[in-house]
């Protein structure tokens, strides 16, 4: 038998288990992240961020992220081993990102993975990087089952998912230009903040008021879908404005009145959503599901129309490596095939 044989009757023996190991690899951005899960619970979830790196330059360098994926990935492990008490001959399975996300970086993590794969002769079980944000919320809400309604907002996707199985999420809503997550960072950056925005304008919007008028895309049309730029566009005329007029922008108004426009709009369609298609559960995933005004939106407006809503802890939130590991959990469960040799990276998955 050779190696993909062999790896595909471990992953079936596996598959009605929950007491089985899985280390996983996430590396599609700038955060290299390992860990190791046993069914619904994490047994270790270590993250080293490049946030601070990349932070002079405005933006995630992708070369330069590749680079510290290799610098970070060996030690990671090592830690997330010993914080889990095991070894790697213990682990039953490894799972990693293939996409989408930077190819150089991706293809740090799809290396290592596959060479510890081949090397320990344990299977190898691919997984699209949206798959493990929408999974976090396994790992955060042990009673959730399928079906469920969810609102992925991160740096590069915004979607309704009318998630029904592992391998059947559909999208009913997603933007037309940029993701939310995006539109948080570049908002920003028109008015001074360091990268990544999201925080920093959560931050700044406490001290400021609701009051610049900005558009709200699809006002009234029957659609799950986004639109940012447009916004995002009027906030850069209004920063233009002021420079003309020689006023100082005033930084918090703007970030409170982007924040409230940003949030307002993914609450709206995610309720809307679930209500119209009769589901009783939402829950949110992905870097801006971390905003404190979109979690407390959520729950307001759920509460008023009967829905349950779930809400990741933060760190379930941003990229990690658990959430790659129980997506690749829910996976095996639905015997989807063991990752070959040939795997390869795939940016725009
Ligand atoms: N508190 C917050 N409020 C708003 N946005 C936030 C907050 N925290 C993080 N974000 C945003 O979340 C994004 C990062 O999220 P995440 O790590 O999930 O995205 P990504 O992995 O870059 O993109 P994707 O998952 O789509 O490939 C950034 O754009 C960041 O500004
Ligand atoms: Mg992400």
């Amino acid at each position: 038998m050779n190696y993909e044989q062999e790896a595909q009757e471990k992953l079936n023996k596996l598959r009605d288990r929950e007491d089985y190991l899985i280390l996983a690899f996430e590396s599609s951005c700038d955060e290299t992240a390992v860990a190791v899960i046993r069914g619904r619970e994490i047994l270790a979830n270590e993250i080293d961020s490049q946030i601070e790196i990349h932070k002079r330059f405005g933006g995630v360098v992708p070369e330069i992220a590749s680079r510290n994926h290799i610098l970070a990935i060996d030690s990671l492990v090592e830690i997330a081993l010993e914080k889990a008490g095991c070894t790697l001959n213990d682990i039953d399975v490894i799972a990693v990102t293939y996409g989408a996300g930077l190819l150089g970086a991706l293809l740090v993590g799809v290396s290592y993975a596959k060479s510890l794969a081949y090397a320990l002769n344990k299977p190898l079980v691919a997984i699209d990087h949206i798959k493990g944000h929408v999974c976090a919320n396994f790992l955060a809400h042990p009673d959730l089952q399928f079906p469920f309604m969810c609102l992925l907002a991160s740096g590069g996707h915004t979607e309704i998912l009318d998630v029904r199985s592992y391998s059947d999420m559909r999208i009913l809503g997603q933007t037309a230009d940029d993701a939310a997550g995006e539109a948080f960072d570049k908002v920003a950056r028109v008015i001074g903040l360091p990268y990544p925005g999201g925080p920093q304008i959560e931050r700044a919007a406490k001290e400021g008021k609701d009051c610049i008028p900005l558009p709200r895309p699809f006002k009234g049309e029957k659609t799950y879908n986004f639109s940012y730029s447009g916004i995002k566009t009027a906030v850069i005329n209004y920063a233009h404005t002021c420079a003309q007029k020689g006023i100082e922008i005033n930084k918090a108004d703007v970030a409170a009145s982007f924040q409230a426009r940003a949030v307002g709009m993914l609450i709206e369609n995610a309720v809307r959503a679930a209500q119209e298609h009769g589901e009783g559960t939402i829950v949110i995933a992905g870097g801006v599901a971390a905003n404190t005004a979109l979690r407390e939106g959520m729950e307001k407006a759920a509460e008023k129309h009967g829905i349950t809503v779930l809400l990741p802890p933060k760190y379930l939130c941003t990229d990690n490596a658990a959430m790659i590991g129980e997506a690749a959990f829910f996976a095996i469960k639905e015997g989807i095939p063991a990752a070959g040799m040939d795997l390869d990276a795939d940016p725009n998955l």
